[in-house]
């Protein structure tokens, strides 16, 4: 809050409507006890795991944020490498700052990416030939965004509903309110486009037009026989985003989807749903035997992170955990997060008595 113009801040940190959804997933999920063990002689904690026959150093992964590069300088290219030194995946939003091509400049290994439903086909089969030419190891498929939900925060702000010269106005002063940012970001970290909607933006780079964009793009006409594209263009592993109900589930199980990600966007659309950590245990008993069931929302510790997979979840993304450390530090201040995580986690396993990341499970909680 301290570093970020106010636009920006609120956009991170907000969520839909009254932001019930928001608070409870961190709520809920702070709430779900685990078991402590003692005596159980686990003088060693080994962290590592498998997911989409990548060898990870820790079940984390940093999840897709949309305009997440604004927040410290060409922000997406230092978190990736953030990501790698700690042996863990990035996910690069469709809506990023810097462009897939920059973001695979600065990597050293293969990173995700994430993919909304899109009106103009043409594009989405253009996005996912570049996704495949930078050699991205999943794709993410965001189904929860027919519509974007209204963040209330994003109106006050002047963000978004205060188009033209005063939105502009109101987003400067606040940037000129914030020196650091200003100096890091504004200054010496242009361009300040939404990099992979260049050739749809047509040279048009402000945060109106690609408001715009979105409204006119997101496509709520969509269906599951519209991942057959998908996976005709996409021949790697993907990873439904964004299931909360256990039907939902099934279906994709049934399609021979890779993964899914139990998410409710980080309470940011539908404020009415059940925070993902209610979500969660349904979905891993009807389909964790299928597909590859990973989970986001709330997680804001390795104690969460160890939750989460008591719950059921093979994996978690981080969302806003890695995005405020990010606009704080940059690249150092994910390090950092990620780190605290680890140990975190090593703490929390080592008191529940679970040397390897298979044996933590249901047992793990209190009933
Ligand atoms: C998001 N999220 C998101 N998801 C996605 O699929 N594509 C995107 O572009 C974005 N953009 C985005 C921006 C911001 C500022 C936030 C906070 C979130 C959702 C994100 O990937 C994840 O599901 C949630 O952030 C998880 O909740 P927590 O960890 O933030 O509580």
């Amino acid at each position: 809050r301290r570093r970020l113009p106010r636009f920006l801040f609120d956009y991170i940190d907000g969520g839909s409507y009254a932001e019930v959804r928001l608070r409870r997933n961190v709520s809920d999920l702070e709430n779900v006890e685990l078991r402590q063990r003692v005596l159980t002689a686990v003088d060693e904690v080994d962290l590592s795991t498998s997911l989409f026959g990548q060898t990870l150093a820790m079940p984390v992964a940093l999840g897709p944020i949309g305009l997440g590069g604004l927040t410290a300088r060409r922000g997406e290219r230092q978190a990736v490498r953030a990501a790698e030194a700690a042996g863990v995946p990035f996910c690069l939003s469709t809506v990023s700052a810097c462009p897939l091509e920059e973001v695979t400049a600065a990597a050293s290994k293969p990173f995700w990416f994430q993919l909304y439903m899109i009106r103009d086909r043409a594009f989405m089969r253009d996005l996912l030939a570049r996704a495949r030419a930078a050699n991205c190891s999943a794709l993410v498929f965001t189904v929860d965004m027919p519509l974007p939900g209204s963040r209330y925060r994003d109106f006050h702000s002047g963000l978004a509903g205060a188009p033209g010269w005063r939105g502009a106005l109101r987003r400067t002063l606040q940037g000129m309110g914030k020196p650091g940012w200003a100096w890091d970001v504004g200054l010496h970290g242009r361009p300040h486009s939404i990099g992979n909607l260049a050739p749809v933006l047509g040279g048009k780079s402000g945060i109106d037009d690609y408001m715009g964009w979105m409204k006119r793009n997101f496509d709520a006409t969509s269906s599951w026989k519209d991942l057959d594209f998908i996976r005709a263009e996409w021949g790697g592993p993907l990873i439904i985003k964004a299931i909360l109900d256990a039907e939902d589930a099934r279906e994709a199980a049934k399609l021979g989807e890779h993964g899914l990600i139990v998410s409710n966007h980080g309470g940011r659309q539908l404020d009415g749903v059940p925070s993902t950590c209610r979500a969660l245990p349904p979905i891993a008993d009807a389909v964790g035997d299928q597909l590859t069931v990973l989970a986001d929302g709330g997680i804001r510790s390795g104690l969460d992170v160890v939750r989460m997979l008591a719950l059921g979840a093979k994996g978690v993304l981080l969302g806003r955990a890695w995005i405020y450390a990010l606009a704080a530090r940059g690249g150092t201040g994910v390090s950092h997060v990620l780190s605290l995580i680890d140990a975190e986690m090593r703490v929390a396993m080592t008191l529940c008595g679970a040397a390897t990341i298979g044996n933590i499970g249901r047992d793990n909680l209190v009933r």
